[in-house]
């Protein structure tokens, strides 16, 4: 037990005062199995949709980390997508990359029990307003596609018990209230706690450099391992490094270290294709890696991310006739996430010792850094984040500081 990600989802939906009607269909029905191709097809557009969010989370001083779950955000704008039509419907296929890829509903929800296999829990559930009238057809196929049951919206604290429950407790007081017009909320929680193939032990983590520009660093706790098997990627055309790390039961963390002073990695993010990383990484070779520990814990509303996706009109005028012949529109994206990094309590493996400094490589996750979680199988990114302060409450040093503990091993990574 040492690697935990939660993330949450919660999409509100109102009452509004215009109407609109419209009509179509939902095809593609009776395939239960589907290829791997088809699945990295899905895979390959949760990432584009996670990295489009990622693109445009602000980033700064404020709000040094971001932290979501592409996966979450499919399952939830997926599901709305079933109760929505015309050019509502459109868009949000359009968002989700899904207009090039047949049969998205069927395999993404076909993920859900795959991932059972993992170490990845879902769960999905639908809050309806009692009195509010929702159209048979969108219940039935939210539970057949994303096994989202419908459930009467009573009380905030129940909405918040739920939450907790799903979550393992890392997400509490997830809502303050619930506004008296809300009649629907499409919520989903992500949950994953992982092992890591090889361990780090936890009498070695010390305290670390991480260098958060070319003239600033903090103070953080370092796992290390002196014989750590790592697949390690220098790529020079994304001017970065790239490391994948792997869970036991088919996940892969992947760090994207980009070059202090060369790259950031907002510059990273437009040019990161997972599978074609995935592709080039060499064979696993021994060596000394250092990897912070971090509990990274993040809010926020997604109104504004999502609009720059191209879905502003989902809180002025949809058309989710889908869900009910009343005129509704979206008023509430909410996502919350937590990742913690660490090393296994216990089971110490034998090959780390830090101090012997013999190891020929070196990898140091020492400066800011992209990472994605993804299901081996379908290369889907469940959890994706930036780093940039592993640390926002420790206070910055100079990076000449004398007194500082920076030693050769600890120097971020600027050459390949
Ligand atoms: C990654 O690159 C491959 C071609 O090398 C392409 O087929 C795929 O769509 C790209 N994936 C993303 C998410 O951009
Ligand atoms: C889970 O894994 C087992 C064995 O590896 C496999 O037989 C089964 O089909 C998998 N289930 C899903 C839903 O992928
Ligand atoms: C939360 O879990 C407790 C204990 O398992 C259970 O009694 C309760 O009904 C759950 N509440 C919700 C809202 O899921
Ligand atoms: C997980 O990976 C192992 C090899 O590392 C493989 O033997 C196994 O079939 C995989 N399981 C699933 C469910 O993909
Ligand atoms: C990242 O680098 C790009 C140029 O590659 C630059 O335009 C941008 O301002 C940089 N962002 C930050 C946060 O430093
Ligand atoms: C440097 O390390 C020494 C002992 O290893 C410690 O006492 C000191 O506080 C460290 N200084 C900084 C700036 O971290």
């Amino acid at each position: 037990p040492l690697f935990s990600d939660v993330s949450l989802f919660l999409l509100c939906v109102v009452r509004d005062d215009d109407e609109d009607m419209a009509d179509s269909a939902h095809s593609c029905t009776g395939r239960r199995v589907f290829s791997h191709e088809e699945r990295r097809a899905i895979g390959g557009a949760v990432e584009r949709l996670g990295l489009q969010l990622l693109e445009n989370l602000p980033i700064g001083p404020q709000q040094p980390n971001v932290v979501l779950s592409p996966l979450s955000v499919a399952f939830g704008l997926a599901q709305l997508t079933l109760g929505a039509h015309g050019e509502t419907e459109k868009l949000l296929l359009r968002s989700l990359h899904a207009d090039t890829v047949p049969c998205y509903h069927q395999i993404l929800g076909s993920l859900v029990p795959h991932f059972s296999n993992t170490s990845l829990d879902v769960a999905t559930r639908m809050y309806l307003r009692p009195g509010f009238e929702v159209k048979l057809s969108f219940i039935e196929d939210s539970l057949s596609r994303y096994q989202s049951l419908p459930v009467p919206l009573v009380s905030v604290e129940e909405v918040n018990q739920w939450v907790e429950n799903v979550t393992k407790g890392h997400i509490p007081n997830f809502l303050e209230s619930i506004p008296h017009d809300v009649v629907l909320m499409l919520m989903n929680a992500v949950y994953f706690k992982g092992e890591w193939q090889t361990q780090f032990d936890p009498s070695v983590t010390s305290k670390g450099v991480f260098y958060l520009d070319s003239q600033n660093s903090v103070s953080v706790d370092m796992m290390k391992s002196a014989h750590y098997p790592l697949r390690l990627l220098d790529d020079p055309e994304l001017e970065a490094q790239v490391a994948s790390f792997p869970f036991k039961g088919n996940t892969t963390f992947l760090v994207v270290q980009p070059l202090l002073g060369r790259r950031n990695v907002s510059s990273v993010l437009s040019k990161l294709n997972i599978s074609d990383l995935y592709r080039r990484l060499p064979q696993e070779k021994r060596m000394q890696v250092n990897l912070p520990r971090v509990k990274l814990q993040y809010r926020q509303e997604l109104q504004e991310a999502l609009s720059s996706l191209g879905l502003s009109s989902l809180f002025s005028g949809p058309d989710l006739s889908g869900i009910s012949d009343r005129p509704l529109r979206v008023t509430g994206v909410r996502h919350a996430s937590t990742v913690e990094l660490s090393e296994e309590g216990v089971e110490a493996s034998a090959t780390t010792v830090v101090t012997s400094m013999r190891s020929v490589s070196l990898f140091s996750v020492n400066s800011p850094f992209v990472f994605t979680l993804v299901d081996d199988a379908s290369l889907t990114p469940l959890f994706m984040g930036v780093v940039t302060n592993p640390a926002p409450d420790n206070a910055p040093m100079l990076n000449d500081d004398p007194h500082s503990n920076v030693t050769m091993s600890d120097q971020p990574v600027t050459n390949i």
